[in-house]
């Protein structure tokens, strides 16, 4: 899988050359660059961030700067400021086949067979940004995007980015999601990226050494629950028993107990993710748990 960042703080991912993620990229399964925003600005300041419009506290990053980024590593030409109108209408996500569609088709953008160049066969990265007030990053979108070829994530900071930006590409035909990892505000998008990034690559054929340590965790497949308690030896520590029946040697009681404290502990936990099983992912002894 090939994998770009763009970030103001590209040192940032260095810690992605380290553990597994690192020996992933050894193996050449991760072909990962982070880019520094700033190598696309032509200021002296290299000014990547404007006051709101409208007003507000805080800075929004330009999107012209964005634009020339995203431009090179999506391979889509620059459209011809020219020919483009000089209003633009974007759809809103209601409305994604609406006349204002149109008004983004830019005459300067070419369409595929006219695009030459040796990347031509190369799927279109998967657009990535992360923000807080967008849908929530779950397990089953890693898993989706644990499929794809090529990811390319674009980390805002500041008060964000301008909304015109995912927008754009959208109607460019992108594959563009915008994902909040979790309820809170964080300084910037570079730790929502390396969350999202090991939660999808780890689920990639061969980057795990054990590939059954997956199949059995917290929010993995249809009946999602989360994970009972682990126990290792010694049997007894600090006067702390581990629960009789691990030691039983009876699988089958031993799936039944972790099953029924899966069960339990996600009712009392994540009642939500109760709520949303799927009733045949339910066996009689469930029912009664
Ligand atoms: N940027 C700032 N906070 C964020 C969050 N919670 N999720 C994704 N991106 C963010």
């Amino acid at each position: 899988m090939k994998i770009d960042i763009v970030s103001v703080f590209p040192e940032y991912f260095e810690v992605l050359n380290l553990s597994l993620m690192g020996k992933a990229q050894s193996k050449g399964l991760l072909e990962i660059t982070a880019h520094n925003l700033r190598d696309w600005t032509h200021d002296v300041h290299h000014s990547v961030d404007d006051t709101p419009v409208g007003g507000g506290a805080g800075m929004v990053m330009k999107p012209e700067v964005w634009a020339e980024c995203l431009d090179e590593l999506l391979n889509l030409p620059a459209p011809n400021e020219d020919d483009s109108p000089d209003e633009l209408v974007f759809p809103t996500s209601e409305s994604s086949d609406s006349p204002a569609d149109d008004a983004l088709d830019f005459s300067g953008i070419p369409n595929d067979e006219t695009e030459e160049d040796d990347d031509s066969n190369a799927a279109a990265p998967v657009l990535i940004f992360p923000n807080p007030s967008a849908p929530l990053f779950t397990q089953r979108d890693a898993t989706e995007l644990s499929h794809a070829e090529h990811l390319l994530f674009s980390c805002g900071r500041y008060e964000g980015y301008d909304s015109r930006i995912p927008d754009y590409y959208r109607a460019q035909g992108i594959d563009v999601r915008e994902y909040s990892i979790g309820d809170y505000v964080l300084n910037g998008g570079e730790v929502a990226v390396s969350v999202m990034l090991e939660a999808i690559t780890r689920l990639m054929p061969g980057f795990m050494g054990n590939p059954d340590s997956i199949v059995e965790e917290s929010y993995t497949g249809e009946g999602a629950l989360l994970e009972h308690r682990q126990y290792t030896k010694p049997a007894v520590w600090r006067g702390i028993a581990v629960p009789d029946v691990l030691l039983s040697g009876d699988h089958g009681k031993v799936d039944r107990f972790r099953r029924d404290e899966a069960l339990t502990r996600t009712n009392e936990i994540r009642p939500d993710l109760i709520e949303a099983l799927d009733c045949k992912a339910l066996d009689k002894a469930d029912r009664k748990t």
